[in-house]
């Protein structure tokens, strides 16, 4: 049972590649649990039950590593040169000609975790190690049980003694679901809780955890790539001729090993391979901050030896980092197209992730809050790919005295409008809408939308050429356009500059529900547009209404109330609001729906064929701010037909059915009343 539930965890964990479904599996490890805890005396400690449970340790004995546990040369040189001038010094070291043929190397992923030495006895796994000093190593062995990808006993014909190195790392799922669990505990209060700065020291502070629970709960993963003691040496104990051949056999042996690994030669394919990775490495699972040259001949690795501490035969090729120090020169707030604040920390320009970063975005203010940067503050800022650069920490030693906590303002920083974050939201948002530089081309585009106030022609790319060459800066400029202003600009042919000119005068004819839609008031969609458009009848009403009358319209809620209330509080809404009407924007005021029965209330209609003079938006508008319905088919219930020329089976559908139909005239008068 031991053997094969350790089979099956083998596909899972290590080969990704499960032969039965998790439940399956979790089954047959509950009933190996069952049977010893029936049976103690069967357990043996490399049965796949004794990953987890163990006590918690005191402390940590020391191991003395029976083969040290070397470091490797690190070249800095993050360019091609630092693969050419390793390559150069193997050939000068093997004494090699320029005509001899290139070096073969094997190439792996320079992992970003911790070195771990895992001594194997006659097949068991009995102790694991960390590095330390390379002499003396810290015994974690019950901590590197709970990592799955780690065989506890290796398959028959393993030799007696075996030692393989290799790297304990967390994948940066587990170390984001890790941060998140985290930050749960520590927004329920949980004291001495703190979250991690990358999966690295995630990984270093769950292998050096005394109680195996809690490294058990970090899921740390493994790869090897390297051995130590192997014995009986030389007495029937594998013998390698490569690296590559070596790692092959710590594969068949059940380890994980990167499937990146590649047999190359020379330095042309050093550099291609530096490339390749750098590429990749953001896709990748894990973080790796370089890749690993090592020459594959073991003969030829023994030939090259030692210097000091450090092989000659192998050597570690760095990336850029993706995370430096830096100091916050100040915390600016950002105003977004449609009015989010963003506050952002400026840097004091730093290197990292390949570019020089000089701002980090804070997300939000419960984020700027967490991380709690301040003016002055060293941070460690993170770029990685293409992923805008962040602040991970702030380096709390490094905090002067007075350095004030940050907090978000109550003003747009762009306009002055109030700033108001609602319940439930991350953001705050400036109220300003209508008159916020930040957002003017998007409040005119809005405006400007079909089902808004409508300007017929007036897209993003227009605004956009409009607004960047100052032709336009508030909606009310729009309604002094000429065309003049309109003949200098690029692409803008006289036609078109006409058809734009002849929309908008055509968008002051407009109604009430079109123009509070078109102001882009938070939360007040077409709907509730419509809403208060047929409950108040006019815009000043609306503009006066306090809290509780905004609330007696269907579907304004206390959150809608609000924002149309903030908006119509900013002086500069209102301003824009009565420029716009003095350009001549108008739409029949109806009465307000308490004082005035609404003509079409209750009614449905239909409109079909091509009326004289209204457009088919337009008359179903004005048949909605009287209050009736309009409905795409007719059938018993419809009231009217509103049938223009051309109708078609709908004017007959009605026919048939004995449904009243109507022409354009009778409908104005309808919605006059006066029928
Ligand atoms: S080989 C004698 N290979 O980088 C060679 N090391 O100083 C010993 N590392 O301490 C190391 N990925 O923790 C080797 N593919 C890899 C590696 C790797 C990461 C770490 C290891 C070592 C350090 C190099």
């Amino acid at each position: 049972m031991r053997q094969q539930i350790e089979h099956h965890a083998h596909r899972y964990y290590t080969l990704d590649e499960p032969e039965i479904p998790d439940a399956e599996y979790d089954r047959l490890f509950a009933e190996l649990q069952a049977i010893e805890a029936r049976h103690p005396e069967l357990v043996t400690p490399d049965s796949p039950t004794r990953r987890v449970g163990a006590a918690p340790l005191a402390a940590f004995a020391s191991v003395r590593h029976a083969v040290p546990m070397l470091s490797i040369r690190t070249e800095t040189d993050t360019q091609a040169t630092g693969a050419e001038n390793f390559d150069a010094r193997v050939r000068r070291e093997l004494g090699l000609a320029p005509g001899d043929p290139p070096v073969e190397y094997v190439a792996e992923l320079k992992f970003d975790g911790l070195a771990m030495s895992l001594r194997y006895e006659n097949g068991v796994l009995v102790q694991a190690a960390t590095r330390g000093d390379g002499e003396l190593g810290e015994d974690v062995t019950q901590n590197i049980r709970t990592i799955r990808q780690i065989p506890l006993k290796l398959p028959a014909g393993a030799p007696a003694v075996l030692e393989v190195r290799g790297e304990v790392y967390m994948r940066r799922d587990e170390f984001d679901a890790l941060n998140e669990r985290q930050r749960q505990k520590i927004a329920q209060g949980a004291k001495g809780e703190k979250t991690f700065v990358n999966p690295r020291n995630a990984a270093a502070g769950g292998v050096r955890q005394l109680d195996p629970g809690i490294a058990a709960q970090r899921r740390l993963s493994f790869f090897a790539y390297g051995l130590g003691e192997v014995s009986p040496a030389g007495q029937g104990g594998p013998v390698f001729e490569t690296h590559h051949q070596l790692l092959m056999m710590l594969k068949a042996w059940g380890f994980p090993v990167a499937e990146q690994t590649s047999v190359l030669r020379g330095a042309g394919e050093l550099v291609a391979f530096h490339e390749r990775m750098g590429q990749v490495r953001d896709q990748l699972p894990y973080d790796i901050d370089g890749v690993v040259y090592k020459v594959n001949s073991i003969a030829l690795q023994r030939q090259l030896g030692f210097v000091t501490r450090e092989p000659r035969w192998a050597v570690a090729h760095k990336y850029p980092a993706q995370e430096q120090l830096t100091t916050v020169l100040g915390i600016d707030v950002q105003v977004g197209r449609t009015g989010k604040l963003t506050p952002v920390a400026k840097l004091a320009p730093v290197f990292v992730g390949g570019v020089t970063v000089t701002n980090a975005t804070l997300h939000n203010e419960d984020e700027a809050r967490r991380k709690d940067v301040r003016v002055g503050d060293t941070v460690v800022v993170r770029r990685a790919g293409d992923v805008i650069p962040e602040v991970v920490s702030v380096v709390a030693e490094k905090r002067l005295a007075d350095a004030a906590r940050f907090s978000m303002p109550g003003q747009c920083p762009v306009c002055g409008s109030a700033a108001v974050r609602e319940e439930g939201e991350a953001d705050y948002r400036c109220t300003g809408g209508l008159f916020c530089a930040a957002q003017r081309k998007e409040a005119i585009l809005h405006y400007a939308h079909r089902r808004a106030v409508e300007v017929d022609g007036l897209g993003d790319k227009l605004v956009e050429l409009l607004v960047d060459a100052h032709i336009i800066r508030t909606l009310p400029d729009l309604y002094r356009l000429g065309l003049s202003s309109l003949a200098g600009l690029e692409r803008m042919a006289e036609k078109s500059a006409n058809n734009l000119l002849e929309a908008i005068e055509k968008s002051k004819q407009t109604t009430l529900a079109r123009f509070i839609f078109g102001l882009g008031i938070r939360h007040v969609g077409e709907a509730t547009a419509k809403a208060l458009a047929r409950h108040f009848g006019q815009l000043d009403a609306i503009m006066a209404a306090g809290p509780e009358q905004l609330l007696e319209v269907d579907d304004v809620g206390p959150v809608v109330a609000q924002s149309i209330r903030t908006f119509f509080d900013q002086p500069h809404n209102r301003e824009v609001v009565e420029q716009l009407r003095a350009c001549g924007v108008t739409w029949t005021e109806g009465q307000a729906a308490e004082r005035a029965a609404q003509p079409l209330a209750g009614k449905t209609l239909v409109i079909t064929g091509t009326l004289p003079t209204l457009s088919r938006d337009q008359a179903k508008d004005q048949v909605e701010a009287a209050g009736g319905k309009v409905a795409g088919s007719v059938s018993k219930k419809t009231d009217y037909v509103v049938a223009g020329a051309e109708a078609g089976s709908k004017l007959t559908k009605a026919l048939a059915l004995g449904v009243k139909v109507i022409d354009e005239n009778q409908l104005m008068e309808l919605l006059n009343g006066s029928a």
